[in-house]
């Protein structure tokens, strides 16, 4: 949530912090702006909305200086207008921010009694304000940022900007990312390495408690106390960061897309096709020694680990307990050190997650990170490390990252059978052929649904609820079915165990509401249909995402049905998610929603 940016430059720096705000706008887009020192003042340029606006802005009113900072924001305290929008300049500082600041209203309150007048609704002014009562009170940059730390509670990724220091920038992190990026004669900052990847050769990674001082000639680590700390100076590899929609209209649906090559990077790195085992990692972990597995994960990742439940329980005869990382966090739920606990998140830094990966490293599990961004602080804090290998995903909605979340799990399953036992050679063969097949599998499906699910977009746009069933592991995918059309379309959209039908959601069907059924030719199809036949005898519309198999062996009227190729059980989830996934695209794209940038949404969910 916010994007951050700094750079210490020896050219101006506006439009290149607009350009690096650009690849940080995943994380919030309710407002932008643009602090820099010019003229030995500070400039700046503020706009609500998306980040075109800011730079309309300053296209139309320029600001040229060599050192600047520049935020966009997901808004958390106060609406997204541009009193609000940072940076927060107060007297000779200016302040911008990722996170939450929890003692805000108390340290508001004392600024307002020593005569500071706020001028938004933020919890960030605080920050801008204490700063500057500290500076007029005569102390040095250095010395007022330490005893602002000193005060803050919360979550907090800050870089502040003195008028008197055009040359320096202060920065500070505890919860949300900051890293600190090396260029040529120039220095950076940002959220992420994305950010920083177009201007920096190499990047350092703020730890929690960190606070940096950025000049041109480098960087300066020490704690909140001043004691000072060193970090790794690590190279930023720029291929791996270049971004661009292709010829597509959207990231979404280039990530759509995407998804035959990447998920074959994912396969081919955790599966030997030549001799047709799954490729055995040196990262200490014995399956075999494991006594029970606890997943963790918040939105799209969590219903990867559901699916990874389904395949681990079954092939590897290993308990799973999965949770939303948000309830897992605070369930004080009893871990051994006989427990493997493993975390699943595309960026690597959602809170909720990385909290309840430090709830398990202190209750002595060990621990495991399935993230798509290797230099996270999920990443960097696990025991393991299994990287998804997705490629930056900056649609909002997880689409290729959540696949190739799929692909990893589908790997684990069957090395966890073999350590275990379970799994017989034969077997692992067929079933690691099976995962060779799913780039050709997922590039027939993208090729030959694409054209019925446009049109079938048109029709689900028109209504106002959608429910989504499956069975087996097609009842996660249901969930990500109705979770992906509600966040980019905003329909209101339900998924349902099939067999729940009759508990609640029944009582729902009419003509008005589309039930879209995800049932592969699988063991469970014929109870599936069953309950599909308890939604026509109610009038019910339903749309059929089924294989061959399956449209030849139901006859039952559909409002439409998805037809996909046949394909081994075990490997259906991953390419079952390409139709849920282009519907809700093409769905969003005839409404005329922002399907990269849904309204209120961040991709990185950083606070709680
Ligand atoms: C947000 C994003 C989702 C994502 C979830 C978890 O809600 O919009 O796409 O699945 O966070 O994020 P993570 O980075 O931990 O996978």
């Amino acid at each position: 949530m916010c994007g951050i940016v700094g750079i210490v430059g020896n050219a101006p720096v506006s439009e290149r912090m607009v350009e690096a705000l650009k690849r940080l706008e995943y994380r919030g887009y309710d407002s932008a702006g643009i602090a820099v020192i010019e003229d030995g003042r500070i400039a700046r340029r503020r706009a609500p909305g998306k980040l075109e606006n800011l730079r309309a802005v300053v296209a139309e009113s320029p600001v040229d200086g060599v050192t600047g900072i520049a935020h966009t924001r997901w808004a958390t305290h106060g609406v997204p207008n541009e009193a609000n929008a940072h940076p927060h300049i107060a007297g000779s500082v200016a302040v911008v921010h990722n996170g939450i600041i929890e003692n805000f209203a108390e340290l508001k309150a004392e600024l307002i009694a020593a005569g500071a007048a706020f001028t938004s609704d933020t919890d960030t002014e605080v920050v801008a304000r204490m700063l500057d009562h500290y500076r007029c009170a005569g102390m040095a940059p250095r010395e007022a940022v330490l005893a602002m730390l000193a005060r803050v509670t919360g979550a907090f990724a800050l870089v502040i900007l003195f008028e008197d220091r055009p040359d320096t920038l202060y920065v500070a992190r505890f919860g949300p990312p900051l890293a600190v990026g090396y260029g040529d004669g120039e220095m950076f900052v940002g959220s992420d390495a994305i950010a920083l990847a177009p201007f920096a050769h190499g990047i350092s990674y703020l730890e929690d408690g960190d606070m940096a001082i950025v000049d041109r000639d480098g960087v300066e680590f020490c704690d909140f106390a001043g004691n000072p700390v060193s970090r790794r100076r690590q190279p930023l590899q720029l291929s791996s960061m270049l971004i661009d929609k292709g010829n597509h209209r959207h990231f979404m649906e280039k990530e759509i897309f995407d998804q035959p090559e990447v998920i074959s990077h994912t396969l081919g790195h955790y599966c030997d096709f030549a001799s047709e085992r799954v490729a055995v990692d040196g990262d200490g972990i014995d399956f075999s020694r494991v006594s029970r597995l606890q997943i963790a994960a918040c939105g799209t990742a969590y219903l990867s680990g559901l699916i990874g439940k389904y395949w681990i329980e079954r092939i590897a005869r290993l308990p799973v307990e999965i949770d939303v990382a948000s309830e897992f966090r605070y369930r004080e739920i009893p871990v051994s050190k006989e427990d493997l606990a493993l975390f699943i998140s595309q960026s690597g830094e959602t809170a909720d997650t990385l909290a309840s990966l430090r709830y398990c490293k202190e209750s002595g599990a060990r621990t495991g990170a399935l993230v798509n961004v290797t230099g996270s602080t999920i990443a960097r804090e696990a025991d393991a490390v299994f990287p998804i290998l997705a490629g930056p995903e900056i649609s909002v909605a997880s689409t290729k990252a959540f696949t190739c979340q799929l692909a990893l799990m589908a790997s684990l399953a069957l090395r966890a059978g073999r350590e275990r036992g379970t799994l017989s050679e034969a077997d692992e063969r067929l079933m690691v052929h099976q995962l060779s097949e799913v780039p050709r599998l997922m590039s027939r499906v993208l090729h030959d649904v694409q054209p019925k699910i446009e049109r079938l977009a048109r029709e689900l746009s028109r209504f106002h609820h959608v429910l989504y069933l499956g069975r087996g592991t097609s009842y996660p995918l249901a969930l990500e079915g109705a979770l992906k059309l509600k966040e980019i379309t905003y329909i209101h959209a339900e998924g349902y165990a099939a067999g729940e039908l009759k508990h609640g959601p029944i009582a729902l069907i009419d003509e008005n509401m589309p039930v879209i059924v995800i049932a592969p030719h699988d063991r469970f199809f014929e109870k599936t249909v069953s309950n599909m036949q308890e939604v026509a005898a109610r009038d019910g519309r339903i749309i059929f995402i089924t294989d061959e198999s399956g449209a030849k062996a139901s006859d039952l009227k559909t409002m439409e049905t998805i037809v996909l190729p046949d394909m081994p059980e075990f490997i259906a989830p991953m390419v079952f998610s390409l139709p849920i996934q282009l519907l809700a695209y093409h769905t969003a794209v005839f409404m005329g929603t922002d399907a990269d940038q849904p309204r209120n949404l961040a991709k990185a969910v950083t606070v709680e």
